[in-house]
């Protein structure tokens, strides 16, 4: 029987765009790490209860987990190759400031009623291991238009080839993870809003109304669609999976873009950042950010489904030396020093 594919194995990363989405991201109070676990364990019968009443809603949470969070509560299981810290930036002009955040709920749904629902049930089953959260409730607004007025994802990688090799890890122990970033953007309307469409569109580098790139005599160097087309050495371009969306309370004047980027490997979203923040050339930073203050910024991976059901499974196995892999953990009392991973068929 052949491998199972990456697709197989993720959570539900690659999840069609929905109507309304709740972002958390949480910490987890010290010493509570196995009660947050065993909450993790029970996110798919949650979202069993809560999507099965209503499947054509389309019900889908995402769990993400950050690096601090890992080290305390998987220490037995190898570390994600590609799991740090949200990586702070500090340009001339703006900065992107690193948050807490231990783990990520991405829950998507076409209704509100499920997302709630679900994240009320989640909340109930960590108890008082959680800590602190940020809850951001996401909404579709008008024609997949963003606060600032234009239309965003239409240059996400496309289903059901170019997402998968974008965001799933192809291959070994956690074959089928994903890395996610979040930010959380709050926009100056007033600022934006006093700019002339052909000037707000010179921002984004494509058009208002109709969503048509600029020709490239015309883009700014400085726009957010230039500085964030990026490509590897033999000329590939690097992308990421967006399912951003807009959220915010009029009253409070607290309103924006809560940015979420999906990747294989988070360095193509931090070199997006790079030069959105820093800028490409240096001092050359994105002109969005004149318009848009980055609030909190987070690093997550997201493991392959089984791993939340069933972490114990992808534990090193010490009866298998011959395959034993420079990755694997060793603890301090030794017990698991050598051995491959091993874990139960899929899910
Ligand atoms: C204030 C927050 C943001 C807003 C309002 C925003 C909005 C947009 C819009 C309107 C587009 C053009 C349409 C599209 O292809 O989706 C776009 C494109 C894009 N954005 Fe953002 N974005 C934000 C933050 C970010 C961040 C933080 C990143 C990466 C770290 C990013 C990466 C991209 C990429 C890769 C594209 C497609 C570029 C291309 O290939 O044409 N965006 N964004």
């Amino acid at each position: 029987m052949s491998d199972p594919r990456p697709q197989d194995l993720c959570q539900s990363v690659l999840a069609p765009p929905a109507r309304v989405s709740i972002f958390i991201t949480l910490t987890i109070r010290e010493g509570a790490e196995g009660a947050a676990v065993a909450a993790l364990a029970q996110l798919p019968a949650l979202k069993r209860s809560v999507g099965f009443r209503e499947p054509e809603q389309q019900l889908s949470c995402v769990a993400g987990i950050g690096s601090r969070f890992w080290d305390r509560a998987y220490p037995h299981l190898p570390r994600p190759a590609h799991l740090h810290p949200f990586i702070p930036l500090e340009g001339s002009k703006h900065s992107a400031p690193s948050t807490p955040g231990d783990l990520l709920f991405h829950v998507r749904a076409m209704r509100f009623d499920l997302c709630f629902e679900l994240v009320r049930q989640l909340r109930l089953a960590l108890g008082d291991a959680l800590e602190s959260a940020d809850e951001v409730h996401g909404f579709r607004y008008f024609d997949e238009r963003d606060l600032l007025g234009f239309v965003d994802g239409t240059e996400n990688p496309e289903p059901p080839v170019d997402d998968v090799v974008t965001t799933l890890v192809p291959d070994g122990p956690y074959t089928g993870a994903s890395y996610v970033i979040v930010q959380k953007y709050l926009h100056d309307l007033t600022a934006w809003n006093a700019l002339s469409v052909e000037d707000q569109e010179r921002v984004i580098g494509r058009t208002k109304l109709d969503d048509i790139e600029l020709p490239d005599d015309v883009k700014p160097s400085n726009s957010h669609v230039a500085l964030n087309t990026i490509e590897d050495a033999d000329g590939t371009q690097r992308q990421i999976v967006r399912d951003n969306l807009p959220f915010g309370n009029v009253g409070e004047g607290e309103f924006g873009t809560y940015f979420i980027g999906y990747a294989a490997d988070p360095d193509v979203t931090e070199e997006m950042l790079r030069h959105m923040f820093l800028g490409n050339p240096p001092g050359n930073y994105d002109r969005i950010l004149d318009f848009s203050t980055a609030h909190t910024g987070c690093l997550f991976f997201v493991p392959p489904a089984d791993l939340l059901e069933n972490p114990q499974s992808f534990a090193a196995a010490p009866d298998d030396p011959s395959t034993a892999s420079d990755t694997d953990p060793t603890p301090a009392d030794g017990s698991l020093g050598i051995g491959s991973l091993r874990r139960s068929g899929s899910k």
